[in-house]
């Protein structure tokens, strides 16, 4: 089975993703992990030295790589990974697995303040500035994302919740 995480950053794709894998006990890969091992460098690198369009072709490189080469994983994508490069839509040819883990605007902005140096989208917003970057990266990324095929509303749950209701899905 080929489970598909997709949503804004600090969604929580990872953590849903490693808690998923445990339970249903199918291998966990994070998309931006694999690009990094692939290349041999972090992503805050790669935007750094060869910017923002090397990283997307890679990142479009290494998620067709995945869905055609492996059977079964539960895959964290990046944030932007859905709204590139047709990328939903080559996840969607080979399941129909994929979740738009979805959270309202004052939320992401509270989980983005924190670690946000990590991120390089939204390292150099200032903490202030962060709410309206994030309503309008949103609202520019929403028909993709919503394109998912399952969408699961995240704001006000425990991680458990999130799993059991995606495990329900997946019945
Ligand atoms: C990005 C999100 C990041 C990473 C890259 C670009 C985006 O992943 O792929 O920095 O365009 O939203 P996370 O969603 O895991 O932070």
């Amino acid at each position: 089975m080929k489970i598909v995480l997709i949503g804004y950053m600090g969604s929580g794709k990872t953590t849903i993703g490693k808690l998923l894998s445990k339970k249903l006990n199918i291998n966990f890969i994070d998309l931006d992990a694999y690009i990094e091992s692939k290349l041999n460098t972090s992503v805050s690198d790669i935007f750094k030295e060869r910017g923002e369009l090397y990283f997307r072709k890679m990142e479009h490189t290494y998620v067709q790589e995945l869905m055609e080469e492996k059977k079964s994983f539960i895959l964290s994508t990046g944030g932007g990974t859905p709204c590139y490069a047709d990328n939903l839509g080559l996840i969607q040819t080979h399941t129909k697995h994929d979740f738009y883990l979805k959270l309202t605007i004052p939320n992401l902005v509270k989980r983005l303040i924190i670690g946000k140096e990590s991120r390089p989208l939204v390292q150099n917003i200032a903490e202030t500035d962060l709410p309206e970057f994030i309503g309008k990266h949103l609202f520019e990324r929403n028909n993709f994302y919503m394109q998912a095929n399952t969408i699961t509303v995240c704001d006000d749950k425990t991680p458990e919740e999130i799993v059991a209701e995606i495990m329900q899905q997946l019945k």
